[in-house]
């Protein structure tokens, strides 16, 4: 990574603000579901203490969409991340308001506090100046390592930026790192995993990585649109009619460049969007009218186990089927485990693929798993992020 990281700066006795992504899913009782990105950042947080820095931390949590909603408050990032640490976590009542700066001011070296939801402040989705003049009035030096919100241009991803010495922490320098290398210098086979609803959420990345890849497989509610751009009957599957050129741009692309472009050969269908309703398994040339694909079929997970064997690196974006109920799941889960036991270099990237091999319990069984969802799309798709780029170059 060419950009500066904690260890490239004298940090020592410093007060630092670090921009973390702590936008965790929590259920109806605000507990927390999956602590992954808060886990993701005790490493730099735990750096600073040991280097007597007074660290104030500071998120957003969900879409508050600038207003103050105590259902968004960082109450329970602040637990959470006590718990973690061992020790407390201070939590500001406000986001650069008199409590935040009181407690900012009267910090001591190896404490840590936590501002409000950055996202109550309305200036912050807009960038700001003032607002990211007042973050930057809190601390001397800027940190970030919201890997996760690094495609946001806000006041606390970037604004803040140019008022202090800014640098990435170890979260930020990880994900580069592992995605950086995977893309520009893969051991081939490579092979990309691409899954999800939308052809057109994935066309961008899909572009990206035929330029890389050897071999590429589809799953998820796109590869209706691809089966229906070349004319066969979809039921009532998930389609995107206005995608089907593009889908077909993409496959005469794909043969084009040599990559292996593969779809999936089954599908699981089923009668209504509920988690018990009648399903079977149909060729995915033979989709019935008033069925709806669900997830991909047996000999699918088959050939997609067998193709992945193969394979030196692997990079897999979206569930294959919709995993949420768990008749579909079967699809998401067979190629988790099949890529379990591969001898590659594997990397999940974030999002909903990250949280079906958390499910399935195989985390540990992967190089990578990125915190980040729209951020390592983007990343993937080569686009540049604006909280990297606002970093002081090395
Ligand atoms: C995410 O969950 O992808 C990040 O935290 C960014 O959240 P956002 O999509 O609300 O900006």
């Amino acid at each position: 990574m060419n950009k500066k990281t904690v260890k490239d700066i004298d940090i020592k006795g410093k007060k630092v603000l670090v921009r973390c992504d702590f936008n965790v899913p929590y259920d109806e009782n605000r507990k927390i579901t999956d602590n992954r990105r808060i886990v993701a950042a005790l490493p730099t947080i735990k750096y600073l203490i040991e280097n007597d820095c007074k660290v104030i931390l500071c998120s957003h949590l969900g879409r508050p969409k600038g207003e103050v909603k105590p259902e968004f408050s960082m109450n329970i990032v602040a637990a959470e991340l006590s718990r973690l640490l061992g020790q407390e976590v201070k939590l500001a009542k406000d986001v650069v308001g008199p409590d935040a700066k009181a407690l900012a001011e009267n910090l001591k070296s190896r404490e840590v506090m936590l501002l409000e939801n950055v996202r109550f402040e309305p200036g912050e989705e807009k960038n700001d100046e003032e607002l990211s003049k007042a973050f930057a009035s809190l601390a001397e030096v800027y940190v970030n390592d919201a890997f996760g919100t690094a495609h946001r241009a806000h006041s606390s991803t970037t604004g803040v930026a140019k008022y202090l010495p800014a640098v990435s922490g170890f979260l930020i320098e990880k994900e580069l790192n592992f995605l950086g290398s995977a893309l520009e210098n893969p051991e081939r086979p490579f092979m990309a995993i691409l899954g999800g609803r939308k052809v057109s959420d994935k066309i961008g990345v899909i572009e990206s990585l035929l330029e890389k890849v050897d071999v590429l497989m589809i799953g998820g509610a796109m590869a209706y649109t691809f089966f229906k751009s070349m004319g066969y009957n979809v039921g009532n599957s998930v389609c995107e009619l206005d995608k089907l050129d593009l889908a077909k741009e993409v496959m005469e692309k794909a043969k084009a460049k040599g990559v292996k472009f593969m779809l999936p050969v089954d599908t699981k269908v089923g009668k209504e969007f509920k988690p018990d309703t009648e399903s079977k398994t149909v060729k995915f040339t033979e989709i019935p009218d008033g069925w709806e694909g669900f997830d991909i079929g047996e000999e699918t997970i088959k050939m997609y186990s067998e193709e992945v064997k193969k394979a030196k690196t692997v990079i897999w974006n979206g569930p294959l089927g919709l995993f949420e109920f768990d008749q579909f799941a079967v699809g998401t889960n067979s190629i988790a485990k099949a890529l379990a036991d591969v001898d590659a270099v594997k990397i999940i990237g974030g999002g909903d693929s990250a949280a079906a091999v958390e499910k399935a319990g195989l985390a540990e069984k992967f190089t990578h798993i990125s915190t980040g969802g729209g951020a390592s799309l983007e990343f993937l798709e080569g686009k540049k992020l604006p909280g990297i780029e606002a970093l002081q170059d090395k």
